[in-house]
């Protein structure tokens, strides 16, 4: 583990939607070398990259059709190149993102697999059944069943998301290759590591018995079982497992150890730290229960605790409040900045990972967005009631609701572009809540997330060591970070009120305490504190 992976503070980019150059309504990569410095004013050190590969954009590049270029409306290979060299210069580094388990159905490998002859190279790299009837029961990630029929190759073949993304086959040592070499690649080009996209689907059993029977309805990050099966045959294979130490040893090879990775995987804790193999797998997997912990102290707590059993040193744990698939975090909690500021506290201050989406910092709000203009196609496929119901239900299934372009100020679009019309629209919030409001009012959201990255970027204590003597009293959690000696405690007060703390606070790094006239010292409301023990 090289000490950068330990103290990164990765910001999420979503492409398409960060900063668009050339105005035509979409993002690209020209917009993000221009706001490099913005990321660098903010403390972020790494940058994850969602695709921005070639890709006929029915999933919005998560369905790519050719590895080892750039989209044409994002830039080109020079243009990633200065990226890489701008990211470089501001000593931050670059992740990309990797869709190792499927491609687009549009790319040239899959095209020539549907008039490949059963066993040829090009058919084996992808899983094909023959046969009139559908193979078996194996339901695809997000429901329905996964097999899709191709009229041209008159079989039927696999895909565990949606139906125009066929999964490759990973027991045919010719497809590892490949995606190994697209590893190498984008490392040679400068590239510290790769976000792994499905990194649970990876190998399907090739015994294709039915997946067994299940009484859950839908999945959950924390359980895969789901639409009335468990999914042994589709996710979380053993195959996989041994694919996640091979990744490693390649990546660490062609990097000499530098290069980084993280996994979209899920399930509970202990399936997911194997993904991680005692650190000779992947350097850290998505850890997405926090997407569900809302404002609840005691939620905080045990994963906080839990954290901490399940990924000690020399392993990392991650910090995800939302991601382009979820609904922004700060909507989870009624767009309430305070709280905003208590969750994300825990975040910067824990050991780990931190992973910022972008428009997090501002407190960019989930948009609600008529699902009959959806482009995302989960919606597509599940129709606009679907979405609707989703929505009650508190979770987003309209993904293009979280994915609105970033609020840069509040001119035209945001300033996200000069364009006429933009990809998604622009957030209705747009006048209040954009980048040059934020960097400009004193205790704004962002100015909280600028100090405290500041802070954790100061001091190993925040990215090394352990938590201790997590507590829950009076609606105040706290947590002592110890490491080489030295030792803090913060605080964290729940409580829409003030709360009166009987231990003596002396040495205050962040945040303020209240003291009335007999010195009694309070945590004000929604409060953040941060004290030194010796
Ligand atoms: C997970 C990605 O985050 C999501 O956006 C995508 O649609 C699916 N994987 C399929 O690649």
């Amino acid at each position: 583990m090289q000490d950068w992976h330990q103290k990164a503070i990765v910001y999420q980019i979503y492409p398409l939607s960060f900063q668009d150059s050339d105005n035509d309504g979409i993002g690209d990569i020209a917009g993000i070398i221009s706001r490099l410095d913005y990321l660098q004013a903010l403390g972020i050190n790494t940058i994850w990259l969602s695709p921005v590969y070639p890709s006929p954009w029915v999933d919005h590049g998560y369905d790519i059709s050719n590895y080892k270029n750039i989209h044409p409306r994002l830039g080109n290979l020079n243009e990633m190149d200065k990226l890489i060299t701008e990211v470089k210069k501001r000593s931050m580094h670059l992740l990309m993102d990797l869709v190792m388990n499927h491609t687009s159905d549009q790319h040239p490998w899959f095209q020539a697999s549907r008039i490949d002859t059963i066993g040829g190279k090009f058919r084996s790299m992808y899983v094909w059944k023959e046969g009139k009837k559908k193979p078996n029961n194996w339901k695809s990630m997000i429901g329905g069943s996964g097999w899709q029929y191709d009229e041209v190759a008159k079989a039927w073949y696999w895909a565990s998301f949606l139906g125009f993304q066929p999964d490759l086959n990973y027991h045919n040592p010719a497809v590892k290759d490949s995606m190994f070499s697209i590893m190498d690649f984008w490392i040679k080009r400068g590239v510290d590591g790769f976000r792994l996209d499905i990194f649970n689907c990876l190998a399907e059993d090739t015994s294709f018995k039915n997946n067994p029977a299940s009484l859950r309805i839908l999945p959950s990050e924390a359980n895969p079982s789901g639409f009335f099966q468990k999914p042994v045959y589709t996710q979380n294979t053993p195959a996989t497992f041994i694919i996640s130490k091979e990744f490693r040893q390649r990546l660490d090879s062609i990097s000499n150890k530098n290069a980084f990775s993280v996994g979209e995987v899920f399930g509970p804790p202990q399936l997911l730290r194997a993904y991680t193999e005692n650190n000779k797998g992947l350097h850290s997997v998505f850890l997405f229960k926090t997407l569900h912990a809302g404002f609840k102290a005691q939620k905080w707590k045990k994963l906080i605790q839990e954290n901490e059993i399940y990924f000690p040193e020399p392993l990392l744990p991650t910090w995800v409040l939302s991601n382009h698939d979820k609904k922004r975090f700060i909507s989870r909690i009624g767009n309430d900045e305070d709280k905003m500021k208590c969750i994300s506290f825990i975040q910067l201050t824990q050991r780990g990972i931190p992973f910022i989406y972008q428009g997090e910092e501002l407190g960019m709000r989930q948009q609600k967005l008529n699902p009959i203009y959806s482009k995302d196609p989960v919606v597509k496929k599940y129709g606009t009631t679907a979405a609707r119901i989703s929505r009650i239900s508190g979770e987003a299934m309209n993904r293009d609701e979280c994915r609105t372009p970033m609020a840069w100020n509040d001119n035209k679009n945001g300033g996200f572009s000069e364009s006429d019309t933009t990809w998604l629209p622009t957030s209705k919030e747009i006048k209040f809540i954009n980048s040059e409001t934020a960097t400009q009012t004193s205790n704004s959201l962002y100015q909280h997330y600028q100090r405290l990255i500041s802070l954790r970027s100061s001091s190993d204590i925040f990215t090394k060591g352990k938590t201790d003597s997590v507590k829950l009293k009076s609606k105040v959690l706290s947590y002592q970070r110890n490491y080489n000696g030295e030792s803090i405690t913060c605080y964290i007060n729940f409580s829409k009120r003030k709360v009166k703390y009987p231990v003596k606070m002396e040495k205050i790094i962040f945040g303020k305490l209240e003291k009335n006239r007999k010195d009694v010292q309070f945590l004000p409301p929604y409060s953040t504190t941060i004290t030194k023990n010796n």
